[in-house]
């Protein structure tokens, strides 16, 4: 085999590439020498921003097989019509709170995105490891995660943020409880379980909408390290879980998820108990139980890691025909950000990057944008760059109109209406742990509450799991040495 000849980025072939030119020896450099200028400033410019939660990550392609000849009953996406229909996939798993070079293994929920590459277009399924979130107003957002990162003064992690933030948002309770169990540090990728989180809403070839939430199941079970190991694996192998995902892939395992839907009557989510747009709840399996409708398979590893994870773009608002947004009002937030978020860190034309192009959609993209850094797609050509226009350019279907919804309402700043119902699903998920379950919990949320300095943030932040569960509650003070009474009456005062 030859070895290709080493070039200059504009193609030039390179005869020297150890020494810069100077004049003399030693001496100053030489201006005109473009290798050495363009491979410094090409150098200065290597880092783009990282992405503001889940920096860090790992990635790799596969597939999603329908398995389930009865999805368009409910959804008329053309890459769901068929048993044993393949799509291509791309997924990214990552931590949330940590920068980029931080630890796989820190208690932290799991990002679970997965790009579907559909012949309608690219649909993302942002989704976490864990059925709900902390919050379920996208107005919380910002200040949620200011809180979980570093403090503004010391630049250190801060528990007095932390569980200030958390005490005072009732609504977190279910998700804290996720994160402090011991699925709070899964042992690896491919032993976790992913989760839409969200309310979706599914339209059918006769326009007849249901509300859905997706579940990916992992093949392997859910299988988690304890608090003292993953704390050990911290400081030894930080990247436990990205090499964990690389190797397996390159031996020939393939990782894999049964995907399932739990589907809700379009009506019934405005009589259902509680709200089924809140993202801080889950649908009982018993009312909604799971529906298996695919499989998604991981089996190739990324050639590129900048090229294909760290320049993934993933957005809930990526849709096709037959997904659509529901009324979950953090959804209808992250609509916006994501894609806006991209235009920062990739660029207005981030969906030209290879890794975010819709390469399966059929006829591919056909649109009257234009122009823009990094515009390297053609550009459109020589064609008409608006609509309409008398020269065959793309015109929309109406085909493809979307579910009409009616929608009346006072337009105001308002809370979810539902009945004061934060701590119901935390205590029911607390009272089935088993006893091995319980304690480490309660460890884990003592080991962590331990560093609060301020008892206000402390005593709030434990009468929510008091509220949730007394039994919990009663753990908790006694790990921390706190006397339930004071807790019990700062819930009294809290509640005012
Ligand atoms: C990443 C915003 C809630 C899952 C991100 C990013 C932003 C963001 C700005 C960085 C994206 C990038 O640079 O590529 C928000 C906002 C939220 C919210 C404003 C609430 C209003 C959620 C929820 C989930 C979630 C509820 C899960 C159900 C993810 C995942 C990623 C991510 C998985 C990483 C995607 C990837 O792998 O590239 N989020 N987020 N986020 N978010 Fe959210």
């Amino acid at each position: 085999m030859t070895t290709p000849v080493l070039t200059t980025s504009n193609g030039a072939p390179v005869d020297n590439n150890l020494n810069s030119m100077s004049v003399g020896n030693p001496g100053p450099l030489l201006l005109q020498d473009f290798h050495l200028i363009d491979k410094l400033s090409h150098f200065d410019r290597e880092r783009i921003p990282e992405r503001v939660v889940h920096a860090k990550g790992a990635g790799a392609h596969g597939y999603f097989e329908v398995t389930n000849p009865d999805i368009p009953k409910w959804c008329r996406a053309k890459f769901l019509n068929k048993v044993g229909k393949r799509t291509p996939i791309f997924t990214r798993f990552s931590t949330v709170g940590g920068e980029k070079g931080s630890s796989d293994s820190e208690r932290d929920p799991r990002g679970f995105a997965v790009k579907f590459y559909t012949e309608e277009g690219n649909w993302d399924m942002v989704g976490n490891n864990t059925p709900v979130f902390f919050i379920r107003d996208p107005s919380k957002f910002p200040d949620f995660i200011h809180t979980q990162k570093r403090n503004p003064q010391t630049n250190c992690k801060d528990p007095n943020m932390f569980w200030d933030f958390l005490g005072l948002t009732p609504e977190s309770t279910h998700q804290v409880m996720i994160l402090f169990s011991d699925r709070g540090t899964p042992k690896s990728y491919r032993h976790m379980h992913g989760f839409s989180s969200h309310t979706l809403k599914m339209v059918n070839q006769q326009n007849k909408a249901s509300w859905v939430k997706f579940h990916f199941i992992s093949e392997t079970g859910i299988q988690n390290f304890t608090a003292e190991e993953a704390g050990k694996l911290s400081s030894t192998d930080p990247d436990s879980a990205t090499r964990d995902l690389f190797e397996s892939i390159s031996k020939g395992v393939e990782p894999a998820w049964k995907v399932s839907i739990q589907v809700m009557e379009h009506d019934d989510a405005f009589k259902y108990r509680f709200d089924p747009f809140d993202v801080t709840k889950v649908w009982p399996h018993k009312d909604y139980p799971l529906i298996p409708i695919g499989r998604m398979v991981l089996n190739r590893n990324p050639e590129n890691y900048f090229a294909e994870v760290e320049q993934a773009a993933f957005s809930p608002s990526h849709m096709v025909p037959g997904i659509e947004p529901s009324f979950d009002k953090m959804l209808q937030g992250r609509l916006f950000s994501y894609p806006d978020t991209h235009r920062h860190r990739l660029g207005v034309n981030y969906q030209q990057i290879p890794i975010n192009c819709p390469y399966a959609a059929r006829g591919g993209v056909k649109n009257y944008q234009r122009d823009g850094f990094m515009a390297v797609n053609g550009n459109g050509g020589k064609g008409p760059n608006y609509q309409p226009n008398s020269f065959n350019g793309p015109e929309p279907n109406p085909e493809f109109t979307q579910h009409k919804f009616e929608i009346s309402g006072v337009g105001a700043r308002q809370p979810y209406t539902h009945p004061n119902d934060d701590f119901i699903q935390p205590g029911n998920l607390y009272r089935l742990m088993d006893e091995g379950a319980k304690s480490r919990l309660a460890s884990n949320l003592v080991g962590h509450m331990q560093g609060v300095t301020v008892r206000e943030i402390l005593l709030r932040a434990v009468s929510n799991f008091y509220k949730a569960d007394k039994d919990l509650g009663a753990r908790l003070c006694k790990g921390l040495g706190i006397d339930v009474n004071d807790v019990v009456k700062f819930t009294t005062r809290s509640n005012l």
